[in-house]
């Protein structure tokens, strides 16, 4: 027996420390590495730099902000669908597409034979000429959209989306003030830093002139919070005694809303930015019922909504191709970016005729690369691909399934104190007890991490304090890739169960 269960240990768990697998084994029987689903695809062989090479190099001449997950960073090398390969050949299930942005699948061949054909034709022009790709990706993209949201504008990338949603906001209301949530990521650019209330994104002077903050609704982490408040399939632990149609939480958020109205902005504001599900922040959801009360509150003082679908458009969240649809809200600007161009660098910023021409009458607006032809054939085979693969409806379904195995973990393990989430943006925010909800050291949801990627899952981490993993694959996976997925993250956290009870 122990010279079988050596086999299994090497075999299997390779990576995990010995002592911690034997406790696996003597306590929950046979605990062997969870087995990916098959792959038809056979990666080039990598002939490239040596790991070693690339690390001095990056050491050397890139940029010195520690960003890349994992003690041993991931050298990657091929991507095909919902799998990525690394220089040595190792297939992973990649859950969060190179941060939520993936949204058809690595190297996805109609858009890959799209943009090779763009590239044989032509690469560049400038807003100076027309050229076709533009105009029908404004078509495609704008048909997605309700009235009157008909007027786009490209760009590069979604801080530039929203640095422009700022400056048109501005433009139209002839205020300055703007709010957003705390938690809330909307760019990385000196004015949307402002916008931006993430701790490590701020930085020793202050950003934003005429940005200011108000209380994230958060029904997990914050003060308030029941058991029926969000658009999920899963609701939170907290328990509480609303009627099904009425969320105290919701009234409580907008009471703090409003306080933020009457005591930190000037009377007359340029706008609101949200995003429909916060990224960055951990998957975090609000109240329903919530951005509606706040637009309406924004529109009173003479403020835009500003919808930052930078996340959560292009069918991930499911039941709708865009998150302020589920809230059932009307933008006045919607910015996207990531998924519409499933890598491609691209972003846009929608909006109504009547606020694009507020912007045109106060300033020149001009962007070299936005619009490129190979970006918009791009964003155009994009969409195809999601209607043509009903990767929409495959979200909603595949992701509705993940997000209730997932949640068996939550009532399985202590550490796991929420699951949340809707289609395939998901959140599962790690504490120490489900009692007092303290998260979860950071060190411990990195081991946890660090496992998942050993074992052959990709998935990433958000919140403010790092303690929630965050999971946004390819609308393309599939229910089997979601029982590998949940089959490692249970072994992982039997690990980690095992390594603390030593
Ligand atoms: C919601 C949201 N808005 C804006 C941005 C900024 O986009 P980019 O990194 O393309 O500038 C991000 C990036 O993570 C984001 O998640």
């Amino acid at each position: 027996t122990t010279a079988f269960l050596r086999t299994c240990c090497v075999q299997n768990i390779h990576s995990v420390k010995i002592g911690a697998f034997w406790t696996s084994v003597t306590k929950l029987g046979l605990h062997t590495k969870p087995r990916m689903p098959p792959c038809d695809f056979t990666p080039e062989k990598y002939q490239s730099l040596t790991y070693e090479r690339v690390l001095e190099i990056h050491k050397q001449h890139l940029s010195p902000i520690l960003t890349a997950y994992f003690p041993k960073p991931l050298l990657l090398h091929q991507g095909h669908k919902e799998w990525l390969f690394d220089y040595e050949g190792n297939r992973y299930l990649d859950f969060f597409s190179g941060i939520v942005t993936v949204s058809v699948g690595h190297c996805h061949p109609k858009v890959n034979a799209v943009a090779q054909k763009q590239l044989g034709r032509l690469w560049h022009t400038s807003t100076l000429f027309f050229h076709p790709p533009i105009h029908e990706f404004a078509e495609k993209l704008s048909a997605l959209l309700p009235e009157p949201l008909k007027v786009i504008f490209l760009v590069n990338s979604g801080s530039e989306a929203n640095d422009l949603a700022m400056l048109m906001a501005r433009a139209h209301s002839k205020s300055t003030d703007i709010i957003s949530f705390r938690g809330g990521y909307h760019g990385g650019s000196s004015s949307t830093l402002g916008l931006t209330n993430v701790g490590p994104f701020k930085t020793e002077l202050s950003s934003g002139l005429g940005c200011q903050s108000t209380m994230c609704p958060d029904v997990f982490r914050g003060p308030w919070g029941g058991s029926h408040c969000r658009d999920s399939p899963v609701q939170t632990i907290r328990k509480c005694s609303c009627a099904p149609d009425c969320c105290q939480a919701k009234d409580q958020y907008i009471e703090q809303f409003k306080d933020t109205l009457n005591s930190s902005v000037a009377k007359s504001i340029a706008g609101f930015f949200a995003e429909p599900i916060q990224g960055v922040n951990g998957v975090v959801q609000y109240p329903k019922g919530f951005l509606k009360e706040a637009f309406e509150l924004v529109r009173e003082r003479g403020g835009l909504c500003i919808a930052d679908e930078v996340q959560t458009g292009f069918g991930r969240l499911g039941s709708h191709f865009w998150g302020f649809q589920t809230h059932g809200i009307l933008p006045d600007i919607v910015t996207m970016a990531k998924g519409i161009g499933n890598g491609f660098p691209m972003a846009a910023v929608v909006t109504t005729p009547e606020i694009a021409n507020s912007l045109a009458k106060s300033v020149l607006h001009f962007n070299t690369f936005g619009g490129n032809p190979i970006a918009c054939a791009i964003g155009s085979a994009v969409l195809e691909v999601i209607k043509e693969e009903n990767l929409q409806e495959n979200s909603q379904e595949v992701g509705t399934y993940m997000l209730q195995k997932f949640a068996e973990l939550r009532d399985e393990f202590e550490i796991v104190g929420d699951v949340r989430g809707k289609g395939l943006m998901i959140g599962i925010e790690m504490v120490k007890d489900k009692m007092s909800r303290q998260p979860l050291p950071r060190e411990e949801v990195n081991e946890i991490h660090d496992n998942c990627k050993r074992m052959g899952l990709l998935i990433g981490k958000g919140g403010i304090f790092a303690q929630t993993f965050r999971i946004a694959p390819s609308m393309c996976i599939t229910k089997p890739d979601v029982k590998f997925a949940v089959e490692v993250f249970r072994s992982a956290l039997i690990q980690h169960r095992d390594r603390r009870a030593k």
